[in-house]
């Protein structure tokens, strides 16, 4: 079974949790889709994780389009979700209607996510009525880095809780089919899943949300450069990979690999 936007508003009417991790290619997509988790993002994190920037600003839509595209074949089954790059939906309406499009068409996603709230409402509206379902992205938004200053905790006081719960809603009413909230208190992120009758999923948002998603390179240990604090580690991939690796360094440096006596090599 293909899991859709329309299992999402279920679990969110049944009270049901369900995940979402991000992938960026093939062979990762195809585990993610092994492992049963319904929703993959295909993130802009891939700027940090696959292509060693510093910050998600420098991913193009072509950088999407082939990790998207990727993905999607790894794991049909899954709702993927493609990130809409920085400076790809900000210029105008058209733009973003087009770019979403491309995503869909040409990446073959199922939807988009966008940062930002109130601002992004008429955006995210024109994306939906061209039939493109848009999951949001409110709290600490990564794109606006610098405008932020940084990538600190966002609705820690009561203004901020309040924006926090108007940006939400704004989004709703513009049509998207959930929204992630980054990085905000618990309180201030059960407080908008109860409001909303869109799901919530939580990236470093407490225990509320409807949902919860990560990095998937962060949960694995395949990425050394930074882990956010509210990442949990279930494995050590990279470790392993490494120790994998120098065991065949070695056996090439001692001549153990390839043995002489390997089928593979008697003609
Ligand atoms: O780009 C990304 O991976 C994300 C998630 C962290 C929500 O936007």
């Amino acid at each position: 079974m293909s899991i859709t936007v329309r299992h999402l508003a279920e679990w969110k009417a049944k009270r049901e949790r369900f995940s979402m991790l991000t992938a960026y290619d093939y062979s990762l997509a195809q585990w993610v889709a092994k492992a049963g988790i319904p929703v993959i993002l295909v993130g802009d994190s891939l700027g940090q994780v696959m292509l060693g920037h510093s910050s998600t600003l420098p991913v193009t839509m072509e950088d999407m389009l082939r990790h998207t595209a990727a993905v999607v074949r790894g794991a049909p089954q899954c709702l993927v979700i493609a990130d809409l790059p920085f400076l790809s939906y900000q210029i105008s309406r058209e733009e973003a209607v087009r770019n979403a499009g491309r995503l869909v068409q040409t990446g073959g996603a199922q939807g988009v996510k966008l940062e930002g709230g109130e601002d992004m409402a008429d955006t995210v509206a024109a994306i939906i009525r061209a039939d493109i379902p848009v999951m949001g992205h409110v709290g600490l938004t990564p794109q606006a880095v610098h405008q932020l200053g940084g990538y600190q905790t966002q609705a820690t006081d009561e203004a901020g809780e309040r924006q926090l719960l108007a940006d939400a809603r704004a989004l709703e009413a513009a049509g998207v089919f959930a929204v992630v909230l980054e990085k905000v208190p618990a309180r201030a992120a059960a407080q908008v899943t109860a409001a909303l009758s869109i799901p919530t999923i939580g990236c470093g948002a407490g225990p509320d949300c409807d949902g919860q998603v990560l990095v998937t390179h962060d949960i694995l240990g395949l990425f050394g450069d930074f882990t956010p604090p509210f990442a949990k580690r279930y494995a050590e991939l990279g470790q392993a990979a490494a120790e994998a690796m120098k065991a065949f360094d070695q056996d090439v440096q001692s001549g153990r690999f390839p043995a002489k006596k390997d089928k593979q090599h008697d003609g």
